[in-house]
C-alpha cells in the first residue's frame, strides 16, 4: 500500500530518461512527443480530451511532451467542435484513420460499449496504447476476446474505471487498508441516476443489449468495482433482482449525446435491458448490498456508500465530492459520530494534483479523468510504478468486473440463488 507521503512525494522533478524501459510492454521513446487521439466526443469523450491536455500540468514534470492529434466521432460536427475546443490538431469521423496514423501512440476509446471490441482489437494490432472506457463490453464473449487481445499485444491496454481516482474513495480505501477502520464488517453501496427516469428520454445505445448491460453494466460496473476496491474481492453474489421499469422509449430524431433528452419521435421501440439492479455481495471478509438505478428521480449521478469496520466507519457521497465522513468507535462516547473531512492536500491525489491545491479548494468529478490520463501516460512512458500514480485497472480486472456483473445476472435468472464470482 502507498503511504500517505508517497502521494505528495512523487519522485525527482524533471527527470525523463531518453528511453524509459517498461516492464513487459514496449516503451515509448521519450524523445518523441506522445501522439494522442480520443475516439468518441460525447459525454465522457470530452472528459478524456480535456484530461490529456491537463495531464502534464499536474505533479512533477516527468511525462514526455504530448501532441494532441485527433478527436474522432461519427458525428463530424461534434468531433470538429471538440477538437477545436480542446486544442487537438484535427478531427476524424472514421476511427480507422487513428489506427493508420503512425504519429498516434495513445488512444482513448470512449464510445458505446458494444463498439469497444472491434476498435480495441484494431488499435492493439496496430501497436497503439489503449485506454478503453468501462465496462469492457456489453457481452462476456467480447470481454474475453478483448482480454486475450491485451494479453498478446505489445502495447499497453487499460480500462477507465475512473472512480478509483476520486480522492474520497481512495482515502476510504487507505483507511481500510491501513487498518484504521479495523476489519470490514459490512458495505452498503448505491449508484442512483435519473437519466432514464423520463419516459420521453429517447432510445440510445444505453437501452440496447443483453440484460445486465443496462444500469448494471453502465453504473453497476463503477459501483461493484468501488466495492471491491475498498473491501477486497467478492466471493459470491445472491438475491439479485434486475428489472426494466420503462419498457419502451421513443426513437430519437437526431444524434443523442450522453443523457440528453428531447428530439424524440412518436414511434416507440422496446427497451432491451435493465433499469434497476440490486444484489447482496459476500466478500472474503464481510458482506453488503449494492443497488443501481437509472430511474432514480432527482439523482443525476449519485454514487454513495458506507463501509463499517470493527474500529470505525466511513462514507462518501458523490454529491459532496470533496468531502468524506469518518467515525471511530474509540472516540469519547459523548462525541462519537461521523465527522466531515474536507479533502485536501493531505489526501490522495490532491497535493500538486490541482492548480491551486490549498486546503478548502473545491474539486470534482473531472479531476479523476486527469489523474487517470496522467497514470496512463506515466505507464506508457515507462516511468516506474513507484514514481507514478497507481496504474489504471488492467483488461484482466475489466474482465473480472464483467464476470462479476454476469454472476449478478445469473443470480437473477436463478431466482436469486448464490452464484460464485470467478477469481481474477
Ligand atoms: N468513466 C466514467 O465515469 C464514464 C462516464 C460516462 C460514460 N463512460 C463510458 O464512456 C463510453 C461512452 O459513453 P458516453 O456517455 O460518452 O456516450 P455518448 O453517447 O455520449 O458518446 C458516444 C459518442 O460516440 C460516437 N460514436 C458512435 N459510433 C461511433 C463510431 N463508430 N466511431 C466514432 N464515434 C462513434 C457518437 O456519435 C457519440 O458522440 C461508454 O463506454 C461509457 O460506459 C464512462
Amino acid at each position: 500500500m502507498r503511504s500517505r507521503t508517497s502521494w505528495n512525494d512523487r519522485g525527482p522533478v524533471g527527470l525523463v530518461p531518453d528511453l524509459i524501459v517498461s516492464s513487459q510492454k514496449e516503451p515509448h521513446m521519450a524523445s518523441h512527443p506522445l501522439g494522442i487521439a480520443v475516439i468518441g466526443a460525447g459525454m465522457a469523450g470530452k472528459a478524456h480530451a480535456h484530461a490529456y491536455r491537463e495531464a502534464g500540468s499536474v505533479y512533477a514534470s516527468t511525462i514526455p511532451p504530448v501532441r494532441l492529434v485527433s478527436i474522432c466521432d461519427l458525428n463530424a460536427q461534434l468531433a470538429e467542435e471538440a477538437a477545436a475546443r480542446f486544442g487537438y490538431e484535427r478531427h476524424d469521423v472514421d476511427w480507422r484513420a487513428i489506427v493508420d496514423d503512425p504519429d498516434i501512440h495513445v488512444v482513448s476509446i470512449v464510445v458505446a460499449n458494444f463498439l469497444h471490441r472491434e476498435i480495441v482489437e484494431a488499435l492493439l494490432a496496430a501497436g497503439k496504447h489503449v485506454l478503453c472506457e468501462k465496462p469492457l463490453s456489453d457481452t462476456i464473449e467480447d470481454a474475453e476476446a478483448m482480454a486475450e487481445a491485451a494479453r498478446s499485444a505489445s502495447s499497453i491496454a487499460r480500462i477507465g474505471l475512473t472512480y478509483r481516482r476520486a480522492p474520497g474513495i481512495a482515502f476510504v480505501r487507505e483507511l481500510v487498508q491501513s487498518g484504521r477502520l479495523g476489519d470490514v464488517l459490512h458495505f452498503s453501496g448505491r449508484y442512483w441516476a435519473d437519466y432514464g427516469a423520463h419516459t420521453d428520454a429517447p432510445m440510445s445505445w444505453r437501452y440496447r443489449g443483453p440484460n445486465g448491460s443496462g444500469a448494471l453494466g453502465d453504473i453497476g460496473s463503477h459501483l461493484s468495482y468501488v466495492a471491491e476496491f475498498i473491501c477486497g474481492d467478492m466471493v459470491s453474489v445472491s438475491g439479485a433482482q434486475l428489472s426494466t421499469a420503462i419498457t419502451e422509449r421513443p426513437k430519437p430524431l437526431g444524434a443523442i449525446v450522453g443523457h440528453t433528452r428531447g428530439g424524440a419521435s412518436d414511434e416507440m421501440v422496446p427497451v432491451e435491458n435493465d433499469d434497476y439492479a440490486g444484489f447482496t455481495a459476500e466478500f472474503a471478509q464481510g458482506s453488503g448490498t449494492l443497488e443501481v438505478s437509472r430511474v432514480a428521480v432527482a439523482h443525476p449521478s449519485t454514487l454513495f456508500f458506507e463501509v463499517f469496520g470493527t474500529k470505525g466507519a466511513a462514507r462518501w457521497d458523490q454529491r459532496s465530492f470533496a468531502e468524506a465522513e469518518v467515525a471511530f468507535h474509540d472516540d469519547p462516547e459523548d462525541v462519537i459520530g461521523y465527522r466531515t473531512v474536507r479533502l485536501g492536500p493531505a489526501h490522495p491525489y490532491l497535493a500538486n494534483g490541482l492548480p491551486m491545491d490549498s486546503p478548502g479548494v473545491g474539486h470534482g468529478q473531472n479531476e479523476p479523468f486527469v489523474y487517470q490520463a496522467r497514470a496512463f501516460l506515466e505507464e506508457v512512458a515507462g516511468i516506474p510504478e513507484e514514481a507514478s500514480l497507481p496504474r489504471n485497472a488492467s483488461f484482466e480486472e475489466g474482465l473480472r468486473n464483467m464476470r462479476l456483473l454476469d454472476a449478478v445476472v445469473q443470480s437473477h435468472e436463478a431466482g436469486g440463488a448464490a452464484v460464485e464470482v470467478p477469481a481474477l
